[in-house]
């Protein structure tokens, strides 16, 4: 028997759970003309909701993820070799003809893919605006094309400008959708709430939560039964108050879990014993990353450890908490949800055993 829980990867089929709400909008968007724009903490479910709304229109995706891109002329290539993938030579050489600066397209031996560059001298903004219009062409109105950005508040630190640029092309566009998925809630608020932002109201705007309690509850029951018969139903509770319905840490926790109790024949405590075994695991990165934190950001983690408030602690200037608070969030290390807290319960798990 093969273990039930998967974690780390995009999840599909029998490990993908909830979520219908959210995949009836999505797919509403889709087949308008409108846009998506996705925003939740890192490993929330943003990758695997959308592949499985596309996946289900049964049209081609395109999906890019913006912390990979370097400069503009290299989103320019990088679409391109997009583009090259979905669709054969044969169709797109044809739509290239509009193109000002001729790419140099190359078969790479190593990777097996299609490498693209460009003349050093190339105007980085026209390549872009090439690559973008060449999208729209291979779209069809059967076929749409869906068009996926992840980490899509890195346009703010690939090349000055490039927003106001990408913004401008993408608003005379048609026949495409855009998925933009981010995972810095304030950046992602800024690009696309604040009046001024080029890319104000460009689309519909979706917050991912956690997966709701009594769906994940069932999801993990129901796969633990087989191995811990009898006693499944207070160790799922168990797992899901310690990661808070967290996507990726509950698949984590609950996979332990299962080995623990299928090749150990673990039952007793079986929850403490997977949590320490995990924490066990990355006991020296969690250790190099307690070093780097200043010594307010320390406190912090601290105070959250005990799920007490920062900011309605006494000794504590409200001020510098609430910058701290932004900090680790902007880092991804603490999320809010209904409260503020540290997105990994095993490190939080640490922190208890050798910090408090
Ligand atoms: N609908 C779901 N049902 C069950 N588990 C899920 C679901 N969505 C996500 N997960 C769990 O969370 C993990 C992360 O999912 P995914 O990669 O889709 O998230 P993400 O928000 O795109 O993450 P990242 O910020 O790393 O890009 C999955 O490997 C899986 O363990
Ligand atoms: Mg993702």
């Amino acid at each position: 028997m093969r273990n039930p829980f998967k974690f780390g990867t995009i999840v599909e089929d029998e490990y993908f759970t909830d979520r219908t709400r959210e995949l009836q909008t999505i797919l509403r968007v889709m087949n308008s003309e409108n846009h998506l724009i996705l925003i939740s903490p890192r490993r929330f479910g943003k990758s695997s909701l959308v592949i499985k709304a596309t996946k289900q229109v049964a049209r081609p995706y395109l999906l890019l993820n913006l912390q990979s891109v370097i400069n503009t002329q290299d989103f320019a290539a990088k679409i391109l070799k997009g583009i090259f993938k979905l669709y054969t030579w044969e169709k797109v050489k044809h739509l290239m003809t509009h193109f000002h600066f001729v790419p140099t397209i190359s078969t790479n031996p190593i990777t097996n893919g299609i490498d693209v560059s460009f003349q050093p001298t190339s105007d980085s903004n026209v390549l872009l605006e090439d690559a973008m219009a060449l999208l729209e062409k291979v779209s069809t109105p059967e076929k749409r094309l869906i068009v996926i950005f992840d980490e899509f508040q890195e346009i703010l630190q690939i090349a000055k400008g490039l927003d106001k640029h990408l913004r401008a092309i993408m608003q005379t566009q048609k026949g495409l959708n855009y998925i933009l998925l981010g995972s810095q809630e304030s950046m992602m608020t800024e690009i696309f709430e604040r009046k001024k932002s080029p890319f104000y109201h460009f689309g519909l705007l979706m917050r991912l939560n956690k997966i709701p309690f009594q769906d994940f509850f069932d999801y993990v029951n129901e796969r633990l039964s087989n191995v811990l018969p009898g006693q499944s139903d207070p160790i799922s509770n168990e797992i899901l108050s310690l990661t808070n319905c967290h996507p990726y840490y509950t698949q984590q926790l609950a996979s332990q879990v299962w080995e623990l109790a299928k090749y150990e024949n673990i039952s007793d405590d079986v929850v403490n014993v997977a949590i320490e075994r995990l924490v066990d695991i990355h006991d020296l990165d969690f250790e190099r990353l307690w070093l780097k934190f200043n010594r307010m950001d320390k406190q912090i983690l601290r105070i959250l450890c005990k799920n007490e408030n920062p900011l309605q602690n006494r000794q504590l200037p409200t001020s510098s908490s609430f910058s701290s608070i932004k900090r680790l969030m902007k880092m991804g290390y603490v999320i809010r949800d209904k409260k503020y807290e540290i997105e990994d319960p095993f490190f939080k798990q640490w922190i208890v055993n050798n910090q408090l």
